[in-house]
């Protein structure tokens, strides 16, 4: 497998939290992508902070961890340099003009969850 790559073991507590993996599986300033269920996530770490957003590319369909570079809160795709705030899924830059989907995250004991069912 991959080591950008994790399948989640999908545990969720009472308050529709998904557990995707340890923050120490993501390194400083990339992203680590994992699939849950049919969804592939992108889970971002900018120091000790996570940020949860869909992996694909709304211009071209390019998975945004595999071909992307990470620079500060935004995303840029690899195939066509646009661009996306990870911690909003807003688009920065064209050509992409439909945000990617940004989910709510947090650490808890070392691991990522984020909230997947809003
Ligand atoms: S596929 Fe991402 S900008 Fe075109």
């Amino acid at each position: 497998m991959d080591a950008r790559v994790m399948e989640s073991e999908t545990s969720t507590d009472a308050a529709q939290w998904t557990q995707l993996c340890l923050l120490e599986d993501v390194t400083h300033g990339d992203g680590l992508q994992v699939k849950v269920g049919e969804r592939i996530l992108a889970v971002w770490r900018v120091d000790d902070l996570a940020f949860v957003t869909d992996d694909t590319c709304t211009h071209g369909e390019a998975s945004l961890v595999a071909t992307g570079m990470l620079d500060g809160f935004s995303i840029v795709c690899g195939l066509h340099q646009g661009e996306f705030d990870i911690r909003t899924g807003e688009v920065r830059a064209a050509p992409c003009s439909k945000p990617i989907r940004s989910y709510a995250a947090a650490v808890r004991e070392g691991f990522v969850l984020a909230r997947l069912a809003e």
